[in-house]
């Protein structure tokens, strides 16, 4: 898109790189891989890719655990195919988005290394969040806080003092409020920008910094610590309503300088926050002027299948950002959360429903982002226990992320589907996969990946002239009808087909008989 500022109405493709295309034969995809699957992205529409974690890591939470964040881990490649997927994507008309992790940084992070060894009081321990225990001899974690993988947030070392980890215990979380953090990042930043990236996804942006006494969090009346694994749902439901880790007014000083950073590049570099936050009111101020240019909007993923809920998603997104200029955006999967199709049901309603959900977010203001196997309709896979690699399994026995994370499907009939030239990809993929893959999708005109292709297709001159209004036309519990400029959207969440209104087809997410049946949406214009 020529468009300045073209964020504002993007459609971004998030990459999970393990998982994405291998291109040496080791099973797990890397970046030379992504490189030569490009032109997938170029067909299917998208203006641009997000690319999760390659930086050089021991992969305890698939690269979320950051060793060195100015080179790129050998099992994804070299910093010289990181700059050839930039160039390539660059050629191909596509951004490139990287993945930037400023909470924590690997346990085997040079600085973690040298905290452990300079030992209690020493100005390496300073960095992260070392304290003493309690009890008599501090035997006692420091403080009640609960890992978002499960389990006490604070690990004891050796010489008897506790880190923080609101992670894993491999993630151990820095000290935002030590000045040499923020230069560190300040570097790390302009090392990728002058590599020619478009911009950050800035993970667990609402957690950088803690409330300094780090006091106990309080358990409120019919509240329970304790966490479980970390689904989208319960990144927002494990919390107390108090929360002194999450969502200090501090942090907004570490965007207002990031944004600095960016505006003094040329080009529109941008920031996209991944916060869990409380309410829409406290996600928008994460998107200020002076700070990122946009935060995902969880709220539409978490909507249940109901035309009530979305409408209310719709205008309370809307209202929250209008104040601050940012644009909105909309999501419906990523590598965290169960995979929509599954989330809403299953099998053929699962998918149709998928479909409809996505072709109404396409017609909504702002920008979305796509995970990648959703063009195909995956649907979450059941991954054996033996396969489980999610930390959380590691930490609390219940079943994490991995279903949403099986290498993507290319070709060919049988597993790897062509996700690379050999070897058994890290997750293995399910034996009926054959129908789903790139090749048997493409050009089949009832497939979920040609439906995607003509959805983002028809969202394309429409998305950036029909302003940025939407109206809110009628929801009942069933059935959502929105304006947007020129287009009317209708959804039916009932079980009852209804009658359409007066308009020419644009496009619709499976067959209309006659009227809107169930799980579908329509554009009208
Ligand atoms: C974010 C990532 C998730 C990761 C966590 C810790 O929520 O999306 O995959 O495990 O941060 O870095
Ligand atoms: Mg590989």
């Amino acid at each position: 898109m020529t468009s300045p500022e073209w964020w504002r109405h993007a459609v971004t493709y998030q990459v999970y790189v393990r998982s994405f295309a291998d291109s040496d034969g080791d099973g797990v995809g890397d970046l030379p891989g992504i490189t030569g699957r490009l032109p997938h992205l170029r067909d299917l529409g998208v203006d641009a890719l997000w690319i999760t974690p390659f930086y050089t890591s021991p992969q305890k939470d698939h690269g979320y655990d950051v060793a060195d964040y100015t080179d790129v881990d050998p099992l994804f490649g070299s910093l010289a195919d990181a700059d050839a997927l930039t160039t390539r994507a660059h050629e191909l008309g596509l951004k490139v988005i990287v993945d930037l992790v400023p909470n924590h940084t690997s346990s085997e992070h040079a600085w973690f290394a040298a905290a452990l060894a300079a030992g209690p009081g020493s100005p390496e321990r300073a960095r992260y969040l070392f304290r003493d225990g309690r009890g008599p001899d501090g035997a006692e974690p420091p403080n009640n806080w609960q890992s978002v993988f499960g389990g006490p947030a604070w690990t004891r070392v050796d010489d008897g003092q506790w880190y923080l980890h609101l992670f894993d215990s491999t993630q151990p979380d820095l000290d935002w409020r030590h000045p040499e953090v923020g230069d560190l990042f300040e570097g790390v930043l302009r090392f990728w920008l002058d590599r020619g990236v478009d911009g950050f996804r800035i993970d667990v942006a609402h957690g950088l910094v803690k409330e300094e006494s780090l006091r106990d969090q309080v358990v409120g009346e019919g509240e329970s610590l304790g966490s479980g694994a970390p689904t989208g749902e319960s990144m927002v439901e494990r919390t107390l309503r108090d929360e002194p880790m999450w969502d200090q007014p501090e942090v907004h000083d570490v965007y207002r300088r990031w944004r600095r950073v960016l505006d003094s590049y040329d080009g529109d570099r941008m920031l996209v926050a991944e916060a869990w936050t409380q309410t829409a009111e406290s996600m928008a101020r994460f998107v200020r002027p002076d700070e990122m240019h946009q935060a995902f909007n969880f709220s539409w993923l978490l909507a249940p299948w109901s035309a009530k809920a979305f409408a209310d998603v719709v205008t309370g997104t809307l209202e929250a950002v209008a104040p601050v200029g940012a644009s909105p955006t909309w999501v419906l999967s990523n590598h965290d959360v169960v995979r929509h199709p599954t989330r809403y049901g299953g099998g053929p309603v699962g998918l149709a429903r998928a479909r409809a959900a996505t072709l109404t977010m396409l017609a909504l203001p702002g920008s979305a982002y796509l995970y990648q196997g959703e063009e195909l309709g995956l649907e979450q896979v059941d991954v054996a226990p033996e396969h489980r690699q999610d930390p959380s399994w590691f930490r609390t026995g219940e079943v994490g992320r991995d279903g949403c994370r099986v290498p993507m499907p290319w070709g060919g009939t049988r597993p790897p589907y062509d996700f690379g030239p050999s070897g058994e990809p890290w997750i293995p993929q399910p034996a009926d996969w054959a129908p789903l893959t790139v090749a048997a999708q493409s050009g089949d005109p009832d497939s979920t990946l040609e439906f995607y292709r003509a959805a983002l297709a028809a969202r394309r001159t429409f998305a950036t002239t029909a302003g940025e209004d939407v109206e809110v036309i009628g929801s009942d519990a069933d059935v959502l009808v929105l304006r947007r400029g020129p287009v009317t959207v209708v959804l039916n969440c009932g079980t009852e087909s209804v009658p359409l209104p007066a308009g020419e087809v644009i496009i619709a997410s499976g067959p209309l008989a006659g009227g809107l049946p169930p799980d579908t949406a329509v554009w009208l214009g």
